[in-house]
């Protein structure tokens, strides 16, 4: 990667890949784009065009002008707002990236585009689910995902664009949150508990859910964009995951730091029913093997780092 080109840069994952690439790759190799400008660092710290990514022709001119050698294609809706949605998810998840594989194409690109849990249904085993298993997913979202990996494998096999991908289970991150997904409420669930000791769920206690701490999603998708491709068993996409918990145990680590926080329940249907549709627990056996993927943070180290740069002083995390 010499040259990148991010679309959603401005989203829960962009806005803090795109800072680390530049710190790594130099500020001026890493092109963001978005829908929309804002006054953030993404916009201030390096090269930014504002990009809509169903416009084809706009996205291969900025990479084009750009020369990048690899797109990251973020921009996307979640599960739980595609599920609202689900024509608009078509058009845009879908249009997206059908737009980022051709320009990779037509520009001899690397791309990486992100897949997720979601890709999987409920015929799929739940526990321990496999890199290569069922994947009849009945979300709007997940038939997106679904389509997505066996579109950018057949760009690579029928024209030999370099794709890859990771299937991200919930992101949790201090900077930017998450907008319309399932797994959202455990990003919410750090603010609540500082601002007001209490947190009411929308996912109910038992519903189990892997996750992962956005510093190892970000090395996730810099080890894989930089992996041999020759030691590339599979692509589109790889199981990845950093831990699994359900509500309950998120809310007794933070009940660690904070004695007083007050979990309560008001199920949401939707997303409940999404959660239901996806794996307890994935298994990320093919990531380790094919490029060394590895998670440093697990629940614990996780919440004590949220929990300080959410600006919580405790006894427990200075101790
Ligand atoms: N975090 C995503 C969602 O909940 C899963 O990929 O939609």
């Amino acid at each position: 990667m010499k040259k990148v080109l991010v679309t959603g840069a401005l989203g829960q994952i962009g806005s803090e890949l795109t800072l680390k690439m530049r710190e790594i790759y130099g500020t001026d190799n890493v092109v963001a784009t978005d829908i929309r400008k804002t006054e953030s660092a993404v916009v201030q710290s390096g090269p930014f065009e504002l990009l809509d990514v169903t416009d084809e022709k706009e996205m291969f001119n900025i990479a084009k002008k750009h020369e990048v050698d690899t797109i990251i294609h973020l921009a996307a809706l979640l599960s739980a707002t595609a599920e609202k949605k689900p024509l608009l998810a078509w058009n845009l998840n879908m249009g997206g990236l059908v737009n980022a594989l051709e320009t990779a194409r037509e520009l001899n690109c690397r791309l990486f585009t992100p897949s997720s849990i979601g890709a999987f249904g409920p015929t799929t085993p739940k526990d321990c689910t496999p890199q290569d298993t069922i994947q009849r997913p009945n979300t709007m979202y997940g038939v997106n995902k679904v389509s997505g990996e066996l579109l950018c494998d057949y760009y690579y096999h029928k024209f030999g664009v370099d794709t890859r991908g990771l299937r991200f289970p919930g992101l949790i991150s201090y900077v930017t949150p998450p907008g319309g997904g399932t797994t959202d409420y455990a990003v919410e669930i750090y603010y609540e508990a500082i601002k007001n000791k209490k947190y009411t769920s929308y996912i109910d206690k038992g519903t189990y859910m892997d996750m992962m701490y956005m510093p190892d999603a970000l090395a996730a998708i810099m080890g894989l964009m930089e992996a041999d491709a020759a030691k590339l068993k599979h692509r589109n996409s790889f199981n990845v995951s950093a831990m699994s918990f359900d509500p309950e145990q998120i809310a007794a680590e933070i009940k660690k730091h904070i004695p007083d926080f007050v979990m309560n329940y008001e199920v949401d249907p939707v997303r409940q029913s999404i959660a239901d549709s996806w794996p307890n627990r994935i298994d990320s056996t093919s990531a380790k093997e094919e490029w060394g993927f590895k998670a440093e943070y697990d629940l614990e180290k996780m919440t004590k780092d949220m929990l300080v740069k959410l600006g919580f002083k405790s006894l427990l995390i200075t101790a």
